[in-house]
C-alpha cells in the first residue's frame, strides 16, 4: 500500500492556515486514492530524539566510515527510525509556516534529524553531493503572515520556501509541487484567498 507522509510543521491545531488546506488535500486525496495509507508525524505532538552529544558523535563516526560507541548506538538508532520512517514513504505532504524568515525550529530539527549521509545524500569531494531518494513526490504548504514573494525587504525575506524546497531537492525528491498561501495577517478577507488555496491543494 502506498504511504503518505504528513509532516505538520505549525503547533496551531485547527486553526492552523497550512493546516486547513492540508486537510483540503488530504479530504480529496482520501476520496480519489482510498489505497493511500496516511502517516501523519506532528512535529509539535510528536517528541523526535535530540540531536544531542552522542546523536552527533554517531553521526559523525558513521560519516568517517566507523561505528559509534555502546551508548551513541543507542541515540543513533533513535535517528534512524525517525529517517526509515521518511525514506520509505512514497510521497510527502508538508506545512510549513515563516517562523521569522525562515521555518519553523521543530521543522528544522526534522530536517536535521533525517539528512544523514548514506541515507539520504553521499558526498564526493570531487563532485560534491547527491541526494539518494528516487521517484519521490512532496506537497509543501508554505504559510506566511506579512512576507509575500516581490514585496520590498521591509516585509522581510525568504529563508523559509527556498530553503526547504533546496533540502528537498538535496535529499532527491524531484518532484515539488507548492502551494504559497497569501500573506494571513491582517489586511483584506482571507476567505477568498483560502478557497483558493484549498482548491489548488485538492487538484
Ligand atoms: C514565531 C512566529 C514567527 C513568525 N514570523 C513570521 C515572519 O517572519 N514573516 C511572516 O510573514 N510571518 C511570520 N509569522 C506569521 C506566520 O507565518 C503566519 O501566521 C502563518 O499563517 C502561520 O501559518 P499556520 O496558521 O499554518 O501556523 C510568524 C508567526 C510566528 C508564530
Amino acid at each position: 500500500m502506498p504511504r503518505l507522509l504528513h509532516v505538520i510543521g505549525s503547533p496551531r491545531g485547527v486553526l492552523s492556515r497550512s493546516g486547513l488546506v492540508a486537510t483540503a488535500y488530504l479530504d480529496a486525496l482520501r476520496a480519489h486514492r482510498p489505497d493511500v495509507e496516511v502517516d501523519t508525524l506532528d512535529l509539535w505532538r510528536e517528541e523526535l530524539p535530540p540531536l544531542d552529544e552522542a546523536a552527533v558523535a554517531a553521526k559523525m563516526a558513521v560519516t568517517r566510515g566507523g561505528n559509534p560507541d555502546p551508548a551513541q548506538r543507542v541515540a543513533w538508532d533513535a535517528v534512524l527510525a525517525v529517517v526509515a520512517r521518511f525514506r520509505t514513504a512514497d510521497r510527502y505532504l508538508f506545512t510549513v509556516p515563516m517562523w521569522n524568515g525562515g521555518i519553523p525550529y521543530r521543522v528544522k530539527h526534522y530536517v536535521d534529524l533525517v539528512m544523514q549521509p548514506g541515507l539520504l545524500f553521499t558526498l564526493d569531494r570531487a563532485t560534491g553531493y547527491a541526494g539518494l531518494l528516487r521517484n519521490k513526490r512532496a506537497t509543501v504548504i508554505y504559510s506566511t503572515g506579512i512576507h509575500a514573494p516581490g514585496l520590498p525587504p521591509a516585509f522581510g525575506a525568504d529563508y523559509h520556501a527556498t530553503y526547504f524546497d533546496w533540502w528537498l531537492r538535496e535529499t532527491g525528491v524531484a518532484e515539488i509541487d507548492t502551494i504559497r498561501l497569501p500573506p494571513t495577517g491582517p489586511g483584506p478577507d482571507l476567505e477568498p484567498v483560502l478557497a483558493r488555496a484549498r482548491e489548488m491543494a485538492r487538484r
